[in-house]
């Protein structure tokens, strides 16, 4: 049986929340194995509504769900989200729920330095989501981060601060801040310790166990491959590598644990926060796309940017993720359109790039090459297989399965986990 990685390979908000939902009820383990509090995740069991940021989708249902040592954690948050979900009803203790050890801490600090630059940066702001994220990951690789396993060894915490506190007192100095207050943040941090401790351990065991015995994981990637702080529209990205690999750096499974590679692909594009977009729609079109789609941020609330399905991207994503299908996702936010376009290249100083050039500059100045096709007046909302949707709907499906050279996996056609076409069941393949 294999395990399913799931990835986003758009700007995020694909509707991965779904399909990762529609997984995580058949499998075993849930891992969450980058990004942080960043994402957004929305799950309707029966009549009640549950946001997650941080915690893996199996939560809710109680299956086994571990945040990995990719992951950047704020214990506040963590707790603040437990506490909500344990108001619902949620059972989570440590039997269900782990962290692993080595992940690196999002602190208050963190916090306070993505909002400064970015109120600094003026209209050259990444536009983050105000998370901490950043920095964390800053922290992190510059070896100077506070990790869960730091929590418990409180006699040389310390030391550890002072390291952390030199550092970050230097770029406050930068913004007219004051230093941090090293003791306040010490004591917050001795008195949130037991809360996380409890749940943390050396999940690269527990999952190596976990596998042994032959459970289906569900790997849940956050954000999207064009936010890959690598391979994503640079600088307008996220701090981690959002690309299906970092699902057995991020955990501590080696690369063949991860299985079928799922991207989740909406039928058009959006992105939240700045940065290059291509096939942006500024028009009416764009508003109509926006208002069926529903696309405000789940984490932010800020308006989602909007534009036509761009093929040049998804076959990059897809070829730097090694995705082995894909689920398309939205499709009914089209229905009704006389016409549909697809971007297929872009032109760029005279010449045609079938690909999404690196510097920020090309990105922001390349002219998508459209291919038109015909619309349909039809509904595909709610249709549960390729003989309920309308012909130029399953025209559609095929030209970007064609132009982004990977198999559509399934098409999803309404939030409802049931409405959902299934070509091959990525558990299963
Ligand atoms: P950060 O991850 O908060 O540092 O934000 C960096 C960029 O990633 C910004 O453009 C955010 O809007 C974007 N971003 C972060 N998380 C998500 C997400 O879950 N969905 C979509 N965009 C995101």
């Amino acid at each position: 049986m294999a395990n399913v990685t799931v990835i986003g390979a758009q700007w995020g908000d694909e509707g991965k929340g779904k399909i990762v939902d529609w997984l995580a009820s058949r499998a075993d383990a849930v891992v969450r194995f980058q990004g942080g509090h960043n994402a957004g995740h929305t799950l309707v069991v029966g009549d009640t509504t549950y946001k997650l940021s941080l915690l893996p989708s199996g939560i809710v249902t109680g299956t086994l769900s571990i945040i990995g040592n990719g992951v950047v954690l704020d214990p506040w948050a963590l707790k603040a989200e437990i506490e909500k979900l344990e108001g619902q009803g949620v059972v989570i203790t440590p039997d269900n729920f782990a962290i692993a050890d080595n992940c690196p801490l999002i602190l208050p600090i963190h916090r306070d330095l993505d909002g400064l630059r970015e109120a600094a940066a003026g209209t050259g702001k990444i536009g983050t989501t105000g998370r901490g994220i950043g920095p964390a990951y800053e922290d992190k690789v510059g070896r100077r981060a506070i990790r869960v396993c730091d929590l418990a060894h409180l006699d040389s915490l310390d030391l550890q601060l002072d390291r952390l506190c030199a550092h970050h007192d230097a770029l406050r100095a930068g913004f007219d801040q004051s230093p941090v207050d090293r003791d306040a943040l010490l004591s917050e941090l001795c008195e949130i310790a037991p809360f996380v401790l409890q749940y943390a351990q050396p999940v690269w065991k527990r999952l190596k166990k976990v596998r042994k015995a032959g459970a289906k994981i569900l790997f849940e990637g956050a954000q999207g491959v064009l936010l890959d702080i690598d391979h994503g529209t640079y600088p307008f990205v996220t701090s981690s590598n959002t690309v299906s690999g970092t699902a057995a750096a991020g955990s501590g499974l080696g690369p063949n644990a991860t299985g079928f590679v799922l991207g989740i692909v909406k039928a058009y594009t959006t992105r939240v926060g700045s940065g290059p977009f291509p096939t942006e729609l500024e028009d009416e079109v764009g508003q109509r796309l926006g208002e069926r789609g529903h696309e405000f941020g789940t984490v932010t609330g800020r308006q989602r940017r909007v534009g036509w399905f761009d093929a040049v991207l998804v076959r990059q994503t897809c070829s730097i993720s090694g995705v082995t299908g894909i689920a398309l996702t939205k499709i009914d936010v089209l229905d009704g359109l006389d016409e549909v376009k697809i971007c297929t290249g872009y032109r760029l100083n005279g010449q045609v790039y079938d690909y999404l050039p690196s510097h920020a500059a090309d990105q922001e100045a390349v002219e998508p090459i459209y291919e038109t096709m015909e619309g349909w007046s039809q509904s595909t909302a709610g249709a549960r297989s390729y003989a309920d949707l309308p012909a130029n709907a399953v025209k559609y499906i095929q030209r970007v399965q064609e132009l982004i050279e990977t198999p559509v996996a399934l098409v999803s056609t309404s939030p409802e986990r049931e409405d959902t076409i299934l070509m091959r069941d990525p558990f299963m393949d």
